[in-house]
Order: C-alpha cells, then sequence, then structure tokens
C-alpha cells in the first residue's frame, strides 16, 4: 500500500464537479481581478471567523507583511517570534524592515511567553505567535503579555483557520492576523492565497490599499503597495470550500485520534495544546520520534512519505544566523526540530492507511 503525504488528486475527484463549475462560472463573467466574487468571499469568511473585517490577498506571507506595514512597523522596530515556524514567518518582519527576536517554544512547539517577556526591549513593537500545526498558542497569556508591555499582537494563523480557543477564531485576537490559503491547508484554493484579518477600520483601509499597489482609485495612488490581489478563481473557490472547512477539520482531528490509538508506544510523543484549545485545526501531525532520520527512511521504503516539518529553528538559517544568538541560544526549538516528523494526514486518508503507517512504524521500533 502506498501512502503519499497528501493527496490534492483524491481531493480533485471528490470535488470535481464544484471546482469545475466554480472555474467556469467565473470564466463566463470574464472578471478575473478584484471582483464582487472576492467581496463576497471575505463577508463569508468574517461571517465564520467573527472577524470584523477580511482583505484577500495573494497569500499569507503578503497577509503577514500587510499587517505590519498597515501597523506601522519598519526600520528599528522589534518584533518577537518563536523559532518554529515557516521561514515566511521571520521573512516577512525582515522584509517590512525590521528585526526579529526570536523566541523559544514550550512543548507543544508554540512560543513560550515567559521567554517572550525576557525578549521586551524599548524597541518592542509587536509580538507575533504562530499556531502551529493548527495548535492555537496561548493567546490568554499572550494578550496580557501585550496589555502590560502595550506591544501589538500580530497573529501568524497561516495554518489555524477554522479552530477555537475559548470559542474564538485564531486570528481574530490581535490586531490582525493572518491566513494562508496554500494548498497544504485546511482551506485552500488553486494555488497561493490568502487573507488578513483585523479588527479596526485604519487597517483593513490600508491592507486594500497596499495590496492594490497603494491605489485609492484607478488614477489615485496615497502610498507605494504591491501587487497582492486574491485571484476571482481561488476566491470562488475558497468561498465553496469555506462551507466544507469544519467537516475538513472533524476528520483530520479523526485521523489523529487513530493515530495517537494506535501508536501508543514510548518512541514517539504527541505534541498537545498546552492551553487547552476548543478546537486544533491538525493541518499537520508533526510528533517527535526517536531516531527520526533512519524512521524516515524505512517508511520511504514501505512507500509511506513523512516529511521533517522542519528540521531547522528560524534562528539557526544561513540568511538568519546573524541575526540571533547561535547554536544552543533556544535549546527547546533546537531539540524538537531534531525529533520532528510529520505523517501522512489528510483528510482524504483512510482508517487503512493509518493502520499501515502505524504498523509500519512499529516494525521500525521492533527491529
Ligand atoms: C506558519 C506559517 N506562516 C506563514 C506561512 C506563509 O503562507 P503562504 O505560503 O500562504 O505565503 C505559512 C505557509 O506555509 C505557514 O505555515
Amino acid at each position: 500500500m502506498r501512502v503519499d503525504f497528501v493527496d490534492l488528486k483524491a481531493r480533485y475527484e471528490e470535488e470535481k464537479k464544484e471546482l469545475n463549475e466554480c472555474i467556469n462560472r467565473v470564466l463566463a463573467k470574464g472578471n478575473l481581478v478584484l471582483s464582487k466574487e472576492v467581496d463576497e468571499l471575505e463577508t463569508d469568511i468574517c461571517n465564520y471567523t467573527g472577524s470584523r473585517y477580511c482583505v484577500g490577498l495573494n497569500s499569507g506571507t503578503d497577509a503577514l507583511m500587510i499587517a505590519l506595514w498597515a501597523n506601522g512597523i519598519g526600520k528599528g522596530d522589534e518584533v518577537i517570534i518563536p523559532s518554529i515556524s515557516f521561514f515566511a514567518t521571520v521573512g516577512a518582519v525582515v522584509h517590512v524592515g525590521a528585526t526579529p527576536r526570536f523566541c523559544d517554544v514550550n512543548a507543544d512547539m508554540n512560543i513560550d511567553v515567559e521567554y517572550a517577556e525576557n525578549l521586551i526591549t524599548d524597541k518592542t513593537k509587536a509580538i507575533m505567535p504562530v499556531h502551529w500545526a493548527g495548535r492555537t498558542a496561548n493567546m490568554s497569556k499572550i494578550k496580557d503579555l501585550a496589555k502590560r508591555h502595550t506591544l501589538l499582537v500580530v497573529e501568524d494563523s497561516a495554518q489555524s483557520m477554522g479552530g477555537r480557543y475559548n470559542g474564538q477564531h485564531p486570528g481574530t485576537f490581535g490586531i490582525a492576523g493572518a491566513i494562508s490559503c496554500h494548498p497544504l491547508k485546511n482551506l485552500n484554493g488553486l494555488g497561493d492565497g490568502g487573507l488578513l484579518l483585523t479588527s479596526t477600520d485604519e487597517i483593513y483601509q490600508k491592507a486594500k490599499r497596499y495590496r492594490n499597489h497603494g491605489m485609492v482609485q484607478r488614477d489615485k495612488a496615497e502610498i507605494f503597495g504591491i501587487n497582492s490581489r486574491l485571484d476571482t478563481i481561488n476566491a470562488e473557490v475558497i468561498k465553496f470550500r469555506l462551507r466544507g472547512l469544519d467537516k475538513v477539520i472533524s476528520k483530520r482531528n479523526e485521523n489523529v485520534r487513530l493515530y495517537r490509538e494506535l501508536l501508543n508506544i514510548d518512541e514517539i510523543t504527541f505534541p498537545v495544546s498546552a492551553c487547552g484549545s476548543d478546537i486544533d485545526t491538525q493541518v499537520m501531525f508533526i510528533v517527535r520520534a526517536k531516531h527520526r532520520d533512519a524512521l524516515k527512511e524505512y517508511l520511504k521504503s514501505k512507500e509511506i512519505e513523512a516529511l521533517v516539518y522542519y528540521g531547522t529553528p528560524l534562528h539557526l538559517h544561513e540568511a538568519t544566523i546573524n541575526l540571533g544568538d547561535g547554536p544552543g541560544s533556544l535549546p527547546t526549538s533546537e531539540n524538537i526540530c531534531s525529533e520532528v516528523l510529520a505523517l501522512p494526514h489528510n483528510q482524504t486518508l483512510t482508517s487503512d492507511q493509518i493502520n499501515f503507517v502505524c504498523s509500519e512504524i512499529k516494525n521500525f521500533y521492533k527491529r
């Protein structure tokens, strides 16, 4: 039996009819950019998440950058980020001209708020928690810290669309939140896409300008922006998929329950929510595994695709090494990165496939 990490072709087979209808509907109207469909998606996202405003963009990375820009964060400012994340988290901070301050994480792989407090200087403008793998960071503690030190909270909620913490959606706790609609996310388009959520009219208006070159009208630009307009076809597809998002998340949670039940062995540990979130999105199923690299190779030999997400913490990349304190400075993040393995996990995975993956993992450790 072959088990791919994700199977987007299987998803296409399930949704073929509706996806083709979305594409045909948009092409027949001929309005492919900044259309009514994008406005409708933004309204649907606000209704679903409870966010006051939403702006459709080209990617989650753009949503992070525009959130920082729109809040006036740039040169001379510091932004605290966890060292466990995708590279876009630090990239967004550096691209707006600010300085990242790398923070260690807890066992749940999310930002260690006590550690973050020690990083605050008079230059710190914002804290940018990441809800890693769709597990919500401790937003109560983060909001409290931000309030005590007058920091902005910009959430990297790229992986947590559809999660809940104390009944509230990740991405709506701070002044702005960034959602990714990349194909590997739970709410995805046909390629790249992103959404910026915000609670203020000022950030909303600015974000709409930034995504369209800074223009307020066809012939009037007030600031310099970029081209980060969400395509209409993507908006229509995301709108359609939003209706099935809760089902996707609940299937992913079922997968995780089965994995945990079957993989009850000492060599594998599962990170759990440290703050007791109501719904984690389970965008990825990342475990900590003894002899990780050998296990990954063994699984590959059995046609099971497991991936290292990620082997390098943000402060130890070639591009970032001079921005932080180097190897050994963030021990929990570094230890976690040496053990993490993401197992195949998506809404089209069958229980037979999960059984097969688990029995091969057990076979590996028995050898
Ligand atoms: C935690 C995190 N931040 C930011 C991003 C960037 O999102 P995008 O790929 O849509 O630009 C991602 C996407 O992979 C992510 O996982």
